[in-house]
């Protein structure tokens, strides 16, 4: 969906100052799929007031659930009593990838979900062969129309087996786990992601009555339970925000601090950043970003966590502009997410693209205002990025999709600092 919202940001200015990391995306979607497990209300506190979040309560409210918000409080609790069956149609479940992680626990309650095809963003619309692959060898039958498919048992539970991913996925390893849960007997998941997201997620069941072991390891075991209760999940904070700001403020060459994160679950950003020569100093819950030398450039490749996040490459490519050197930049999870260098580069970089998963950038260069059209959640706040560092005013079209993941950002970042003006 494109939003008719426009940031125009004036660059240049100094930021200062603290900004609190928010819960994360990431984390909160998952814990949402996970009330159909159960009919009991669950209380999610720091819940992160988003587009995507906000999409997924309105897929589940279509479902039958209730839905309590509370904005101020950072809250949200959801009744899945009046959840009656597994009907995942429409332009929700068109518009958000995520809608995907409904069906195993929809499945595994009700024995049969409709679903129209998950879709999402420019790197939203990718395969969902290994969710399905997962469900059939649980002993799912799979049906197809034009428009989407229906997934049925001809038994009353799933039944647990051991499914090796053949290749690391993130959702794909959280929507398998939650779907074992109440399954017949033992699933054993090899080549699981590690994400801290998901031993988040699987402690929450485990308080809950689920019986997991593993998570945030390569072999996740579940041992079907019948019944899973609910109570109280507190949102981990947003790892990818956390990095993203301090790239920000490093960019912006800037002295702030980013409190209520987690400096652990950055896995290899730390490393990589220290290498570049930034000048952090990393507290228990907190990072702060002080002013230093020019950054050295320093080549990354993406990687499933804990390695480099591939959320996290958009803004580190950005940072790589302002650093003296050059680096090559190796995207290898998703195809797709390095296109927006080309309109970084009408900003001014030095960015060549050497095929759809490499970059080569070459710094440091001025960039100067432009619009630019955001494609994705994680370029568009790059955009965010690049019009703050650059000379003169940027407009960022198409900022739905910075919405999706980053609440009220403009005011965030504009009590550091920033100029940034939502245009309506
Ligand atoms: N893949 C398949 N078949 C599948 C599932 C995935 O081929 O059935 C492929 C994908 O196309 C991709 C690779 O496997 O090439 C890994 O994708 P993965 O399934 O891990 O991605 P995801 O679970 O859909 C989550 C995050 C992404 C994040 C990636 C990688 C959520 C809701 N999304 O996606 O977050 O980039 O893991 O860490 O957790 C974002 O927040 O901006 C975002 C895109």
């Amino acid at each position: 969906m494109k939003s008719e919202q426009k940031f125009k940001i004036k660059g240049g200015q100094e930021l200062k100052g603290e900004i609190r990391v928010n819960g994360a995306k990431n984390s909160a979607l998952k814990i949402l799929a996970s009330t159909v497990l159960t009919d009991q209300e669950i209380i999610i506190k720091n819940f992160p007031f988003i587009e995507d979040t906000q999409r997924m309560l309105e897929l589940l409210e279509k479902l039958g659930a209730k839905i309590k918000q509370n904005k101020e409080k950072k809250e949200v609790i959801v009744s899945p009593g009046g959840i009656k069956n597994g009907r995942l149609k429409g332009e929700l479940v068109e518009r958000l990838r995520a809608s995907i992680l409904l069906v195993g626990p929809l499945l595994a309650k009700f024995g049969e979900v409709n679903m129209t095809y998950p879709g999402g963003c420019l790197i939203g619309k990718r395969p969902i062969d290994i969710f399905l692959d997962g469900f059939k060898k649980m002993g799912a039958k799979i049906e197809w129309s034009d428009k989407g498919f229906k997934v049925f048992l001809n038994k009353s539970k799933l039944t647990g087996e051991t499914i090796f991913f053949p290749k690391i996925t993130v959702t794909g390893t959280e929507a398998l786990m939650m779907t074992a849960v109440l399954a017949e007997g033992k699933t054993v998941l090899k080549n699981c992601a590690m994400e801290p997201e998901i031993k988040s997620l699987a402690d929450y069941l485990n308080k809950n009555g689920a019986d997991i072991n593993g998570a945030g390891t390569p072999t996740i075991t579940i041992k079907g339970v019948d019944k899973i209760s609910a109570g109280t999940f507190e949102v981990i904070p947003d790892r990818i925000e956390t990095g993203t700001f301090i790239m920000m403020g490093l960019a912006c060459k800037s002295e702030i601090t980013i409190t209520n994160c987690i400096p652990d679950h950055l896995g290899a950003i730390l490393p990589v950043l220290k290498k570049n020569g930034a000048n952090l100093e990393i507290g228990k819950d907190f990072i702060r970003v002080k002013k230093g030398k020019m950054l050295r450039a320093v080549s990354v490749s993406t990687h499933e966590y804990p390695g480099f996040a591939t959320d996290l490459q958009p803004p580190y490519t950005l940072l790589m502009t302002q650093a003296n050197g050059v680096s090559l930049i190796h995207e290898t999870i998703f195809e797709g997410r390095l296109f927006f260098t080309d309109q970084l580069n009408t900003m001014g970089s030095a960015i060549v693209m050497c095929d759809p998963h490499r970059v080569v950038v070459s710094g440091p260069t001025g960039l100067y205002g432009k619009t630019l059209t955001s494609p994705d959640l994680r370029a568009g706040i790059t955009m965010v990025l690049a019009g703050m560092i650059a000379f003169g005013e940027t407009t960022i079209e198409n900022i739905y999709q910075i919405d999706r993941g980053y609440e009220d950002i403009d005011g965030r970042l504009n009590s550091l600092g920033a100029s940034i003006e939502r245009i309506k």
